[in-house]
């Protein structure tokens, strides 16, 4: 194994992704105090690989689907802020597969999360090592499901939370659910990225602990997703994974578990990555077309308000997940993600739109003859139908080819007969 891991019974480090330099585990800075790089954690190296790893994993009596990996996220904790979370279905919908062109595709459904979305994944982690060090108070920019996540989490902590969403582009659900969980809500006259570097300087300024994923701890926990999915296909590694991206705080952590995947003999082939934008939002796609031979910024402007990004935060960290995994990098448009979440809601199952761009990608790379039918794919969803209500109902209202509108009737059943002899 290689050195990846630390010597047996090390404490963790957080140990800087740019020039090396390595920090105590329960140290809050965000960045590298030498270089401003991002940090990832180090762990030691685990007792057990390979398939005794797996029999351990699937024999703890962990209640959460991230707790149970803990010698891997976060060993030094003993005390955890949990709800629980994780333990996330893995679904066939046949629709679903017919429509993206592929014979075997699966949706892994982090919309199962307690609070709507895969956050609570990576924020269970980050609450328990603000805790651990001692932080007054949490902070993070978002587009709303960090928000509702750190919200949840900081109520259950009892630790007050600050949260920076951009004005006009946060989903209803997502508000409500960070005013109901108690965050003080800064509604913020700028986008996303604005946010982000006002929560990092009230971070920086005032010691606010920062939750946003370029926090390390995130990453740890939101690994979880990729382990978990690769034991619900008893470590068969598929072709591709799929999944939205906006801040890259995600495929960052995807490249890190399937790193570590390989390293610890879970898996003896890494499956690639493929890694969808929003088209109004892509400047990691528009870099991927250039061979990442400089970094890009736009303005974001798309219908999947979760990730209309500009600026992504974890660059240099999804850089890497996209090499090691030889992953592709692709956008779609803001009708293929509407069109692709009306087959998935259709479907039984539901996403909010950002969710439904990993299908959209699917779609799309089938049609250009990169994906072939024959491959098998798991397309992460990552937040609930319910995240964005209004999403859902002007789609169904605006005449579109899967629209389907309520129809308004009188109150005798002769309208009801109407209606079903039309159907
Ligand atoms: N899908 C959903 C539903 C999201 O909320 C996000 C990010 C992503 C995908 C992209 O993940 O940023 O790690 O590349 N939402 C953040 C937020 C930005 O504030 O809730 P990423």
């Amino acid at each position: 194994m290689s050195d990846l891991f630390l010597a047996a019974g090390a404490p963790s480090l957080q140990c800087c992704d740019r020039c090396g330099a390595s920090w105590p585990e329960l140290s809050t800075a965000a960045e590298c105090a030498d270089c401003g790089g991002l940090l990832l954690v180090t762990h030691a190296r685990p007792v057990a690989t390979g398939d005794a790893l797996k029999i351990a994993l699937a024999s703890s009596a962990e209640a959460s689907g991230v707790w149970r990996h803990r010698a891997l996220v976060m060993p030094g904790a003993d005390q955890v802020v949990s709800w629980p979370e994780g333990n996330t279905p893995l679904v066939d919908r046949a629709r679903v597969s017919e429509y993206a062109g592929v014979a075997q595709l699966q949706l892994k459904h982090e919309g199962m999360n307690p609070t709507g979305s895969f956050k609570d994944r990576g924020m269970t982690v980050a609450v328990t090592h603000a805790v651990r060090a001692g932080a007054r108070a949490v902070a993070c920019a978002s587009t709303g499901n960090t928000a509702a996540s750190l919200a949840a989490y900081a109520a259950q902590a009892g630790i007050p939370a600050l949260v920076f969403v951009p004005k006009g582009n946060i989903s209803a659900g997502k508000l409500a659910q960070a005013m109901a969980y108690g965050a003080t809500t800064l509604m913020v006259n700028g986008d996303f990225d604005a946010c982000l570097a006002l929560a990092r300087s009230a971070s920086a300024e005032l010691g606010v602990y920062l939750a946003n994923s370029l926090n390390p701890w995130r990453l740890e926990g939101q690994k979880t997703i990729v382990w978990e999915l690769l034991a619900q296909l008893d470590w068969n590694t598929p072709d591709w994974i799929a999944l939205p991206a906006g801040a890259l705080g995600n495929t960052s952590a995807f490249g890190k578990a399937l790193r570590e995947a390989l390293a610890l003999g879970l898996i003896n082939r890494l499956p690639r990555l493929l890694v969808v934008q929003a088209e109004g939002a892509a400047p990691f796609a528009r870099a991927f077309d250039a061979d990442f031979a400089k970094r890009v910024t736009v303005r974001a402007e798309t219908v999947a308000t979760a990730i209309r990004i500009g600026d992504p935060a974890s660059w240099d960290r999804a850089v890497r997940a996209i090499r090691e995994t030889n992953g592709v990098v692709t956008s779609v448009t803001d009708a293929e993600i509407l069109d692709a979440k009306a087959v998935i809601d259709a479907s039984g199952v539901g996403c909010e739109p950002a969710s439904a761009a990993s299908v959209a990608g699917v779609r799309s790379m089938v049609a250009r003859g990169l994906i072939a039918a024959s491959e098998q794919v798991v397309c992460v969803l990552t937040g609930h139908v319910l995240k964005d209500p209004d999403a859902v109902n002007s789609y169904h209202a605006d005449g579109a080819t899967r629209a389907n509108p309520p129809l308004e009737i009188e109150p005798r059943l002769s309208d009801v007969e109407r209606i079903l002899g039309r159907r």
